[in-house]
């Protein structure tokens, strides 16, 4: 029995937090036991806002293979590639760009959006206004049957599937109509009670060392109304409780909230339960990265497989695509 096929992605943009774990991470590590996974280092997709700001990318590219690796997701089980070594992305975009309507690009509410925000980005641009073809690109050169994203990403696959249906019309069935899966997500706030963003430098990056992580929860803010320890607390405005949620055993939660309200347990210590609570869920994590870390020939090893491997599959579809376009492809 062959397996469904997964193909996701994230733009190699810094390092990763939690926020991008709970979003999205443990989606994928779950899902590698039961799909065929394929997972991009979107690198173009990265540029189409970043174009002017390079100077990191390999870092990056780099750095977020690393976050993955160590978050969970094994290189035995899971395809990781960067997305700009597979030249047939490119082609399968520029053939794509053929027939996509321009109209279907400029009305994406994500293209809107950015516009917008990003204003002093001059974002303006062709490529910018590409980006749903070039991630369509991606999904459909892998033949995806399923594509795990976040509620942000649901009018990309949409799209997606639009551009699908559209090739298949025209030249005749060549691709799968791919299904967005929802992630499944847990909240967790930032360390200020806000969303957890690199903007707001409030994170708790996957990479933090078990020290960095207990001074970040030390210096959380709590509940303003709460001086002394015998305060009652109000939990439901406090960060700390939140995250105790994710971390912390959940008939101790119960306990640390009747105290907090109570007045009976002091945010320090309450403070202090959470950073340890933290640290062994991501002891694992850590661990992995130390041993990666020790060999980057390693990690440019795994890059390097997970890359031929997506680009075999590649190429194989774009022979196809070139064979139903009634191309004549030299080889
Ligand atoms: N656009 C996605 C994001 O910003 C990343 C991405 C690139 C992607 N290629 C993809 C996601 C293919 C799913 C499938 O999150
Ligand atoms: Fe927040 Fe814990 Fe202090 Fe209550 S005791 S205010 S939950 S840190």
């Amino acid at each position: 029995m062959t397996r469904k096929r997964i193909m996701s992605g994230m733009r190699p943009t810094g390092f990763l937090h939690l926020g991008n774990y709970f979003g999205a991470l443990e989606n994928w590590v779950k899902l590698q036991e039961e799909y065929d996974c394929y997972f991009s280092i979107a690198d173009w997709h990265a540029l189409t806002t970043s174009y002017e700001d390079t100077g990191e990318l390999k870092e990056n590219i780099i750095n977020i293979a690393v976050d993955w690796i160590s978050a969970g997701l094994d290189p035995e089980k899971s395809t990781i590639f960067i997305q700009s070594s597979i030249k047939e992305i490119a082609e399968l975009h520029l053939l794509l760009s053929m027939n996509v309507p321009l109209s279907w690009l400029e009305r994406c509410p994500t293209y809107k959006d950015q516009m917008q925000q990003l204003k002093e980005k001059n974002i303006a641009t062709y490529g910018f206004l590409g980006y749903p073809n070039l991630q369509a690109a991606d999904i459909l050169i892998h033949k995806a049957d399923v594509v795990p994203v976040g509620e942000d990403q649901l009018p990309h696959l949409e799209l997606a599937r639009e551009i699908a249906r559209r090739f298949n019309y025209i030249y005749g069935e060549t691709f799968p109509e791919p299904q967005a899966k929802l992630n499944q997500i847990k909240m967790l706030p930032g360390l200020d009670g806000r969303k957890m963003s690199k903007s707001y430098d409030n994170t708790i990056a996957l990479s933090d060392s078990p020290d960095v992580i207990r001074e970040k929860v030390r210096t959380m803010i709590t509940d303003p109304q709460r001086i002394k320890k015998t305060d009652p607390g109000n939990p439901d405005v406090c960060a700390v409780h939140d995250f105790h949620k994710v971390f912390t055993e959940e008939a101790h939660v119960g306990n640390i909230r009747e105290d907090c309200i109570g007045g009976t347990i002091g945010c320090v210590q309450c403070k202090k339960q959470l950073a340890e609570n933290i640290v062994k869920f991501m002891a694992p994590m850590y661990e992995r990265r130390i041993k990666l870390l020790e060999d980057r020939g390693r990690i440019i090893e795994i890059l390097k497989d997970g890359t031929d491997r997506a680009r075999r599959f590649a190429k194989e579809t774009m022979s196809e695509v070139y064979d139903k376009m009634n191309m004549l492809e030299l080889e």
